[in-house]
């Protein structure tokens, strides 16, 4: 089908799988361990879809327009099925990209067979090389050497080129970004900054944690000269830099201070199978009970869902600081006046 589009003619081009709610990892700004604690906090197990599940709504999504599928949790390694779900989804046509978002630490027992089963692409999360401020990072729970152990894993099996995420929290790891950019200049792999975001409901985020990217941009410039290739096609979410003296590439996610909602095709699968137009959405629309019918009602409902959105937050949140920055303007100048 040609023509879907939402409510700010976007369409619906990416499909983001979560295969679990659980983590071995609690990082502070994403699942905290208070919160966190026990098993209780999590889905069980036989709530997850099953990768026959997982395949039919896929192939679903693929006929009404996505192309690029991207495997998350959670951590998406602790699904015992992950291989047979990659294999499933490799052989769908019209699949252009099928990667998957990985904290690191199991691809050491499992990248090769995650390439074998045809995955395209990695992503890691890599928030600190300092072992003890990762740990911090990854609630106790993470060691940095198991990271590049997974790293160097994905390599040997052939994931040549491997984005590496690292959400910058300010007085938490913003000394660490020269210190990583550092250890992957001159190397295929691309950093990406993430500016911290308020997503969830448990991380007390408050806006002055988050690092601008101009603000890195200028400390990192300052470094290395660095040159602006831009975005490479519409709705992807980091801003590409390369290294002018030619050793490498690096990239920013600025959710916070320049959103991208605009061009943002991305629709989300929870681990049971409800439908969110937004990472930021309060509901889901639960996809589980129409397995039962047949394609085209599944089809239709996923298509009713996308035309009907409206979603985007991160611009409301920015148009919502300038506001009150406008108002403090005009107060300022009264009372300075
Ligand atoms: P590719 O560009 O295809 O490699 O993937 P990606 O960058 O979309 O995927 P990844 O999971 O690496 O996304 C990186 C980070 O960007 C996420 O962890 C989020 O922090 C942020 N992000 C991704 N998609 C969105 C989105 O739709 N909205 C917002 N606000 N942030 C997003
Ligand atoms: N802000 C920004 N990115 C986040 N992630 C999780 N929580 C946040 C947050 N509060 C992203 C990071 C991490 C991936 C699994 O999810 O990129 O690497
Ligand atoms: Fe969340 Fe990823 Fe950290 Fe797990 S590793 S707690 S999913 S950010
Ligand atoms: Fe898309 Fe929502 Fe993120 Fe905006 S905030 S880019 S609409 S997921």
């Amino acid at each position: 089908m040609t023509g879907l589009f939402d409510r700010h003619r976007r369409p619906l081009r990416d499909l983001r799988i979560s295969v679990i709610d659980r983590c071995n990892f609690r990082c502070p700004y994403c699942m905290p361990v208070e919160r966190f604690g026990g098993p209780s906090a999590f889905l069980p197990k036989g709530d997850w879809l099953r990768p026959e599940e997982i395949e039919r709504l896929a192939r679903a999504f693929v006929r009404i327009g996505v192309r690029k599928l991207r495997l998350t949790g959670g951590e998406p390694l602790l699904r015992a099925e992950l291989p047979e779900i990659v294999e499933r989804l490799a052989r769908i046509d019209g699949v252009d990209d099928l990667a998957l978002t990985t904290n690191g630490v199991l691809l050491p027992k499992r990248a090769a067979e995650l390439r074998r089963a045809g995955l395209m692409r990695l992503t890691i999360s890599l928030d600190a090389l300092d072992p003890a401020r990762f740990r911090r990072m990854s609630g106790g729970q993470g060691e940095v050497a198991d990271v590049f152990a997974g790293i160097a894993a994905a390599e040997a099996a052939g994931f040549g080129r491997i984005k590496l995420n690292c959400v910058v929290q300010r007085g938490v790891n913003d000394d660490e970004v020269l210190p990583l950019l550092e250890r992957f200049r001159g190397t295929p792999h691309v950093l990406r900054f993430i500016e911290y975001m308020d997503v969830g409901t448990c991380n007390r985020w408050s806006r002055a944690e988050v690092v601008d990217s101009a603000e890195l941009l200028a400390r990192i410039g300052a470094r290395w000269p660095l040159v602006a290739l831009g975005r490479s096609q519409r709705g992807e979410v980091a801003e590409r830099y390369r290294y002018a003296d030619g050793k490498g590439e690096l990239g920013f996610i600025s959710s916070v201070s320049a959103p991208f909602c605009g061009d943002c095709t991305r629709a989300r699968l929870s681990a049971d199978g409800a439908l969110f137009t937004c990472l930021f959405a309060t509901q889901g629309r639960p996809l589980r009970p129409l397995l039962a019918g047949d394609d085209a009602a599944l089809g239709e409902a996923i298509a009713a869902c996308w035309s009907m959105r409206a979603d985007r937050y991160s611009e409301l949140r920015a148009e919502r600081e300038r506001e009150r920055e406008a108002a403090a303007r005009v107060e300022m100048f009264r009372i300075g006046g």
